[in-house]
This record gives C-alpha cells, structure tokens and sequence, in this order.
C-alpha cells in the first residue's frame, strides 16, 4: 500500500481581513471563515491522494477568538489520518495583530473528504504517515473522531428518515 507523509499535504494561505468579510461585530464573518477552511482543506486532501475529493463532512469548526480587521489570519492543513478512500483533515487558523505581532490559535477544524475514480465513485487513497508531534498527537487520537464520526453519520440517515418534503403549504 503506496504511503504519504504529513507534510505532503501541508498548505498554508494568509489573508487579510477586508471590509466585506466581516459581521456585525466587525470581526470575520463564520460563514467567511468555513469557506477558507473548506478550500483549503479540500487541497490538503487532494494534495495526499492525487485524485478529485469531496468534503463528506465538516466533523467539528471550533472559533476560539474573534478576528479582528487589524489581524492577519493564516491557514494550516493537512491530511492527519486516513481510511480506506476518505481522508482526515485538520485545519488550524492562527491569527496575527500587525501592529503588536500577537499571534493566537483563533479556530481549529477536522474535516473528512473522501477521494473519487474517474466513475466517480470513492477510490482508496494512500496511507498517511505522521512525523511531527503535533501530526503524531492528531493521528493517534483520530481513530476516537472516526468512530464519533460513523455513529453521527448512522444517526444523521435515520433522522433524515423523519424529515417532510413536502412544500410548507401541503403540510
Ligand atoms: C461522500 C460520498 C462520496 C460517500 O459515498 P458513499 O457511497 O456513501 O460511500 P461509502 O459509504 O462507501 O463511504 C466511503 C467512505 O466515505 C466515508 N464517509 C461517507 N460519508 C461520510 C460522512 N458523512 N462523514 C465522514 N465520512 C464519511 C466512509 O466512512 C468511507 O470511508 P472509508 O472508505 O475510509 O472507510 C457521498 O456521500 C457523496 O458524494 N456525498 C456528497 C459530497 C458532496 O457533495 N460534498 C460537497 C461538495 S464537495
């Protein structure tokens, strides 16, 4: 079974805050930042398996500190652990005051993507090999988020089960 490493994967993109991408608080919208996270995530995957991927879910996006107009923020990725054909990513947003060079862990996020044929069907991907602390922490304790990740999903399908599809004005 072919291997990559961790740091195969690893993307970084540091952004600046503009006026169009905050809320009402004048801090960077959620909606904005689960976007940035999703892409480069979505790279960090297709970067390990070298194969089209889609985001099968987004298991947890943790804000931790706002995001100020004056901080840049920087975006870290890569593939932490893997499956058969789906991918685990993990996302760290770190921010950075210009001025006063503070730097703080602002988000973290887990994702899973899952790599596709050409049939589009999913395809098995290469196993990861951690080799840092911080890649080796993440892969030890991924196994725990797998199986947290596999009892949402079965719960997710039986609770689709209950929901109408009906237009509100035929219930
Ligand atoms: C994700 C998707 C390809 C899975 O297809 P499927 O036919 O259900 O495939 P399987 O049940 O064989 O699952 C394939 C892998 O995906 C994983 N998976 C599927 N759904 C998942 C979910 N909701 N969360 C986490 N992992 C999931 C499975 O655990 C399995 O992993 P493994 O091979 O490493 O063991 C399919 O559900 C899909 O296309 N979803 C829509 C994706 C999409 O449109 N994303 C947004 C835009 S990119």
């Amino acid at each position: 079974m072919e291997k990559r490493f961790s740091r195969e994967s690893r993307c970084f993109k540091t952004s600046r805050i503009f006026p169009t991408d905050v809320n009402n608080h004048n801090t960077l919208f959620g909606g904005k930042l689960m976007s940035y996270i999703d892409d480069i995530a979505s790279i960090a995957a297709h970067k390990h398996c070298r194969r089209s991927v889609v985001t099968a879910s987004t298991d947890s996006v943790d804000f931790l500190y706002p995001i100020h107009t004056s901080d840049s923020v920087c975006l870290e990725s890569f593939v932490t652990w893997t499956g058969k054909t789906s991918m685990e990513v993990f996302v760290k947003v770190v921010t950075e005051d210009l001025k006063t060079g503070a730097r703080r862990i602002a988000a973290t996020s887990f994702l899973t993507f899952v790599a596709l044929d050409d049939n589009n069907k999913p395809a098995a991907v290469p196993i990861v090999v951690p080799e840092t602390e911080e890649e080796i922490k993440l892969h030890e304790s991924a196994p725990q988020r797998a199986e947290i990740r596999r009892i949402r999903r079965e719960e997710s399908r039986k609770l689709a089960g209950h929901f109408t599809m009906k237009y509100p004005w035929e219930i």
